[in-house]
């Protein structure tokens, strides 16, 4: 037998169109600490416009679409975010201001290296004979590295984290966040690498409780979430400089898709990537161009990652569009 979850005569609204995306802020609730993040985004924003800095927007990790109201199971992705975090490192390098919009416990810019690891943090460290605890020597060398930038990033206050959760969370954020950032015209990039949820389930559609596990198996109809691409390269930030990514997992498709999404959008760059392929080469899409980045055997194994060649890259183009507009 199977459980569908909703009762059709009351969920059925008779129609298949996509909802348009100020009926989804009409009907979905934004997370309650929506207002806590805006002022942090208004401090850090008019911070560093003030200093002259550039901010990018680097969204991460993926979104999770609810079952219940009172939440028990969800869906989720495969992304870990790690080509967010891993970006954003690249862009406080090349002196951005980066406000990092993640998944909640998903990879941050350089404690990435040592968390989801197969490795422990444990195994990092060495307790000595005297009893004080240091790091093996073995690592010493990448952790200084590494420690250097995140105390610099620190010090300079040129990193701000902020989270989310389900897909609702996610939307909401970046209408606030790019609503704020809006003033900034083509100073600020937008960096749009999160894995995003293409289906939910309305909350007014989903079940209060905990799904029954008793009457066997389990069907779910899904809505489409609406595409928040369009809204953000019309009206919410017109001015500024956007890249959005698209993931395939047939190569026969990918330059294709991409292009179609830079068509329908009209924003400035997309760069396609394969799930299977996405750290080792990535193909750069622009209205009238295409370019392939790719690592050699010797880069990969040299573990060069592949953000440091997209990173460069995009602040270049950044640098030229502002000069042409
Ligand atoms: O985190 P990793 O494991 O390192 O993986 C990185 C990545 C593969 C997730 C990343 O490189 C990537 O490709 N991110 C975009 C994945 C994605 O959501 O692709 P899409 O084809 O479903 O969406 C394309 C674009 O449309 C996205 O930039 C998204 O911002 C936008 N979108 C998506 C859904 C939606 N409802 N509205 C949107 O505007």
């Amino acid at each position: 037998m199977t459980t569908n979850i909703f009762s059709k005569s009351l969920l059925d609204t008779g129609t298949n169109e996509v909802i348009n995306p100020d009926t989804y802020f009409q009907n979905n609730l934004p997370p309650s600490t929506l207002p806590e993040d805006e002022n942090k985004v208004k401090e850090f924003v008019n911070k560093h416009d003030k200093a002259g800095r550039r901010i990018v927007l680097v969204t991460s990790g993926g979104t999770t679409v609810p079952l219940e109201n009172n939440t028990v199971r969800f869906l989720d992705n495969f992304s870990a975010g790690t080509r967010g975090a891993t970006s954003a490192e690249y862009f406080l390098e090349i002196g951005y201001a980066v406000i990092f919009m993640h998944r909640q416990f998903s990879l941050q810019p350089y404690s990435r290296h040592y968390t989801h690891s197969t490795n422990c943090f444990l195994d990092f460290i060495e307790l000595r004979n005297d009893g004080k605890i240091e790091v093996n020597s073995q690592y010493i060398p990448k952790m200084k590295s590494i420690l250097e930038k995140y105390k610099k990033a620190k010090q300079d206050g040129t990193l701000l984290l902020i989270n989310f959760v389900t897909v609702a969370d996610y939307l909401f954020l970046l209408r606030s966040v790019t609503q704020i950032m809006r003033n900034l015209k083509e100073n600020a990039m937008y960096y749009l690498a999160a894995a995003v949820s293409d289906f939910f389930i309305p909350s007014q559609k989903m079940v209060q409780h905990k799904i029954q596990s008793a009457e066997g198996g389990l069907t779910l109809t899904m809505d489409q979430v609406p595409k928040f691409l369009k809204p953000m390269v019309t009206n919410w930030v017109p001015e500024g400089f956007i890249v959005s990514f698209k993931l395939e997992t047939d190569p026969s498709l990918l330059v294709d898709k991409s292009r179609q999404a830079l068509t329908r959008y009209g924003h400035q760059i997309v760069i396609g990537n394969l799930l299977t392929t996405r750290k080792l080469e990535v193909t750069f899409i622009t209205k009238d161009s295409e370019l392939k980045i790719q690592l050699s055997e010797e880069e990969v194994n040299n573990d060069v990652e592949i953000e440091s060649k997209i990173i460069p890259e995009l602040v270049k183009r950044h640098d030229e569009w502002v000069k042409n507009t």
